[in-house]
């Protein structure tokens, strides 16, 4: 594994105003400028959408690239979107999925997630260092 993208699904272009009790007060951005200092060696390409088709279409876009790996926080699609679900059974990528809160001491509705059964992993409550730990898990499996 020498590539990495990440995917992020809606609302999380808002990470560092929104409910920053909840997802921190970082921006996404900053964090990234850390993420690719701390893997200099690797490619970590990043994309955010509010919408699914395009969520779908990043997933398929580098869900078949052999040296790969995908880190997916679909956000709220995460816990109602057959459609991401099937895309990320669909691709050959291995695909962690990461939340930053802890969806299992919130309500109930974000207990359930489609798409956990087709990931190799998923990580929730590590706060922005869960994107960190896929990553590592990531790089260290191949
Ligand atoms: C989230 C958890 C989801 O339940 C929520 O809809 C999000 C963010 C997280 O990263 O903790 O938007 O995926």
């Amino acid at each position: 594994m020498e590539e990495i993208c990440i995917i992020n699904g809606p609302n999380l272009n808002l990470l560092g105003k929104r409910q920053p009790e909840i997802y921190g007060s970082l921006s996404f951005d900053k964090f990234f400028d850390q993420l690719e200092k701390i893997f200099p060696d690797n490619k970590i390409h990043f994309f955010q959408s509010n919408s699914e088709g395009s969520i779908i279409d990043r997933i398929h876009e580098f869900g078949f690239s052999e040296n790969t790996g995908l880190v997916l926080n679909a956000a709220g699609y995460s816990h109602t979107s057959v459609a991401i679900a099937d895309a990320v059974a669909a691709v050959n990528s291995p695909v962690v999925e990461v939340h930053i809160s802890n969806v299992f001491a919130r309500e109930d509705f974000r207990h359930k997630s489609l798409i956990a059964p087709n990931c190799v992993a998923t990580l929730s409550g590590m706060g922005l260092y869960g994107y960190q730990a896929a990553i590592n898990f990531l790089l260290q499996r191949s």
